[in-house]
């Protein structure tokens, strides 16, 4: 942990039921034009979007969608957006969406200042992967730097409760890099960039709990897989200070207070679900925006650096990979680091909550061992949840475990994710690494996830 740290957040948030109605004034005060990144057709927000272009016009606003996302973008996709930003003339760019829609709005408003194209977001080679990942070791953010901060506003409207994108000054894009395979042969090594950057933080934030009203029980708990492991991450991380740890110890505790809700929030009936379910939305889009916020000063570490080699090669869901990946991490960050671990337990109410009113996570879940002794109790606690959701979101993988795999994921990982390795409690060594993965992969195919 560190024992000086800084933190800054240019983003103003708004929080609470009934924000999203309030969010075309907030817009009206940013200019008369803007573009509104969500998900390409039949965009399960689409309602949404008719609501907020129609109050728009009221106001006298033009707005058009660029409603091209269906995951982490890609340079092409970014390009696009980019066009139809400049045609449009966009006083503004708002995303509205999962964690994709709002990096690719924050990327789009933060590039908009250069004269570079989208492709100099990622880098072309292993050599130059490696140049880049040095430079924001040692400034914390990224060596191409086309602006201090966004020539155009970015308004983030998160519609899931995960990634905390709305808070952060990161962003991922999908792409493919040149690695030399011998002295006359090349290959494309599949990765997720993450490009970091004070100068994306949007403007502002609207985080309306009501919005996951929509969302289906496989998309709340890959939002809590997320968070939760963004939190847990950021406290174990060798960057993290007072305040990240603030924020994530309060993450994890309300996550803990929301888990028997939503076990059930779906299987009740009338008012009495609606007031389940309407606590608990506040509950997990607050825990969201914390993990976000502590992710933002602390970093993540080897869990999501894992799961970005993991959604590179296999293309599995950021969710998805992170709830695979996070139980393997956590039981082999915690044999080195259990008292840390017990601190966070404590601090997150969890050993309290699970003891005193018996609710459970799965019914897999063991009881908490007695405060100060072994963490084990709450790492298997908190594993059943990330089992919970790799269970809903049907994770299978269809190929063998060979060598040739495990090496093809060693290598995407140590490329886009350098620094989460060595943020990590625990050194990751490339024996480490491939270890893991093996163990990660063998557990999706245990009956626990299939
Ligand atoms: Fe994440």
């Amino acid at each position: 942990m560190a024992s000086s740290w800084q933190y800054a957040l240019p983003t103003r948030i708004v929080f609470g039921r009934g924000s999203f109605s309030r969010l075309a004034e907030e817009l009206a005060r940013l200019g008369r034009r803007g573009l509104i990144v969500s998900y390409q057709p039949p965009n399960p927000l689409e309602d949404l979007v008719d609501h907020l272009t129609r109050q728009l016009k009221v106001l006298g606003l033009e707005s058009t969608c660029f409603g091209g996302l269906s995951d982490e973008p890609d340079v092409l996709k970014i390009a696009e957006a980019m066009e139809r930003l400049r045609a449009f003339r966009a006083d503004w760019v708002l995303g509205l969406g999962g964690g994709s829609v709002l990096d690719t709005a924050k990327l789009i408003g933060w590039l908009t200042a250069s004269q570079k194209p989208a492709s100099a977001l990622v880098p072309q080679n292993i050599a130059e992967a490696k140049l880049r990942q040095q430079g924001r070791e040692r400034s914390g953010e990224e060596c191409f730097s086309p602006a201090k901060s966004p020539s155009l506003p970015v308004v983030a409207v998160p519609t899931t409760a995960g990634s905390g994108s709305e808070v952060t000054e990161v962003a991922v894009i999908r792409c493919s890099i040149t690695a030399s395979e011998g002295q006359d042969t090349e290959k494309q090594l599949p990765v997720k960039w993450t490009v970091s950057h004070p100068g994306l933080r949007p403007a502002l934030a609207v985080i309306d709990p009501s919005v996951l009203d929509r969302a289906s029980p496989e998309l709340l708990w890959r939002g809590v897989a997320d968070a939760l492991a963004q939190a847990i991450e950021a406290y174990l991380s060798r960057a993290a200070g007072d305040l990240t740890n603030l924020f994530a110890a309060e993450a994890v505790r309300l996550i803990g207070e929301s888990l028997p809700a939503l076990q059930t929030a779906r299987s009740g009936a009338g008012d009495q679900r609606a007031v389940v379910e309407n606590s608990v939305f506040e509950k997990l889009s607050l825990a969201a925006m914390l993990a976000g916020l502590a992710l933002n000063g602390a970093g993540v570490t080897v869990a999501h650096a894992m799961a970005h080699g993991l959604g590179a090669v296999l293309g599995w869901p950021h969710a998805a990979a992170v709830a695979v990946a996070s139980p393997v991490c956590l039981r082999w960050n915690a044999a080195a680091n259990a008292s840390r671990i017990l601190e966070l337990r404590d601090r997150a109410g969890w050993g309290h909550r699970a003891s005193s009113s018996g609710n459970r996570a799965t019914p897999a879940l063991k009881p908490p061992e007695p405060a100060g002794e072994s963490p084990e109790g709450f790492v298997e606690e908190i594993a059943g949840v990330w089992r919970q959701a790799a269970k809903l979101a049907c994770v299978e993988i269809a190929q063998p475990i060979t060598p040739e795999l495990i090496d093809r994921l060693v290598q995407s990982t140590e490329v886009s994710s350098v620094l989460g390795l060595r943020l990590n409690p625990r050194r990751v060594t490339r024996e480490n690494l491939a270890e893991l993965f093996r163990e990660v992969l063998t557990s999706v195919q245990s009956p626990d996830i299939t």
